[in-house]
């Protein structure tokens, strides 16, 4: 069992993240996650700090994607994006006091277009170290003593991989801990997470948890993490969307427990539907249906016949419809060997 992961005074027990991802990672998927288990720490999709500002001001509601952020249980990481240290400070102070939440985590990972090229953040700021250091500091010494967390790729493309430099920069500003997603920004999600550059990571940094995220999807490949590559902790991204009870079954491989089974395709029917109540609780049903869409297609990925049933669940608008289709077409039978 590795030992206790702590980010600042937090204690991460199981030393296994969810990570943020956005366009997924809501209160309702927030929710099928902890009843699971088997997570240390949960973080929402990430958060644009400029338009939470401008939503405060203009006495709009706060985003969507603080919804259930208030009032769930914790741990639970906030996420934020920008490059403006002093609204990136604001935010975060709002969200520790206003919403109490236990991290705010910083995206310095994102690389697609609209976050790097147009907004000049995410992935973009890993070319300027400097301004990376500026941000940090301004929203540690704001969100003081909620610990404040950096998430990185390698670098901005194979030919520019300085997280080693950066590793130091992060801890140096005074953030509580470092995710590595191990691959670069231009590598988007091709080829293999590099974990061997995720290890080099830990003899540059002094004191704080180094936590690896890439490929993980299964509890076996969490175990090697831990083994293998120095990390304190580990973030399992992609592979929890369909399997929310990942977590749980990588704890239990941690502590050196049988690995509990996959549920049945029958009890997966059913966790899907109780995530699709909770999505249209929320947002109704016709928004509700349509969220939906993509979650549903998760839970039926690797199965026979998810595509059939992709193919009917990806246009569904209506609860009766959404019903029907899987009551037909949700994969009752495993893939063969
Ligand atoms: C649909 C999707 C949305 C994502 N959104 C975010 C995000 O909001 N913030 C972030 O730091 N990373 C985001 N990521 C990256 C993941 O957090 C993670 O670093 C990456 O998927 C690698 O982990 P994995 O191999 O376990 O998927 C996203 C990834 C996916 C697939």
């Amino acid at each position: 069992m590795p030992a206790p992961l702590r980010i600042g005074d937090l204690v991460v027990d199981p030393p296994i993240l969810q990570a943020p991802m956005a366009g997924f990672t809501n209160a309702a998927f927030r929710q099928i996650v902890r009843e699971f288990g088997g997570s240390g720490l949960l973080a929402t999709e990430m958060v644009n700090a400029r338009g939470f500002v401008w939503l405060d001001e203009n006495e709009a509601e706060h985003p969507d994607r603080l919804w259930g952020v208030a009032d769930e249980p914790r741990p639970l990481a906030v996420q934020i994006w920008d490059n403006d240290a002093a609204t990136m400070a604001k935010v975060g102070r709002r969200l520790v006091e206003e919403y109490r939440v236990s991290i705010v985590d910083i995206n310095f990972g994102c690389p697609v277009r609209q976050v790097t090229e147009k907004a000049h953040s995410g992935s973009y700021l890993l070319r300027e170290p400097q301004r990376m250091f500026e941000i940090i500091q301004r929203l540690v010494k704001a969100c003081r003593p909620t610990p404040v967390t950096a998430k990185i790729r390698l670098g901005c493309s194979p030919e520019n991989v300085n997280c080693n430099e950066v590793a130091r920069v992060v801890e140096e500003a005074g953030a509580a801990a470092l995710t590595v997603h191990g691959r670069t920004a231009k590598d988007m999600f091709r080829g293999n997470a590099d974990w061997e550059r995720i290890s080099e990571i830990k003899s540059h940094l002094r004191a704080i948890p180094l936590i690896g995220n890439g490929d993980l999807d299964s509890a076996e490949k969490v175990v090697a993490a831990f083994d293998n590559y120095n990390v304190d902790g580990v973030m399992i991204a992609r592979a929890c969307l369909g399997r929310p009870w990942l977590f749980a079954q990588a704890a239990a491989a941690l502590r050196g427990e049988t690995i509990p089974p996959e549920p049945t395709l029958a009890q997966q029917r059913d966790v899907m539907l109780h995530h699709y109540r909770l999505v249209t609780q929320r947002f109704g049903e016709d928004k509700g249906t349509i969220l939906m869409r993509k979650y549903a297609c998760c839970y039926a990925q690797g199965k026979r016949g998810a595509r059939h049933f992709r193919s009917h669940v990806a246009s569904v608008s209506s609860a009766e419809e959404f019903y029907a289709i899987v009551d037909q077409h949700f994969p009752i039978t495993d893939p063969q060997p």
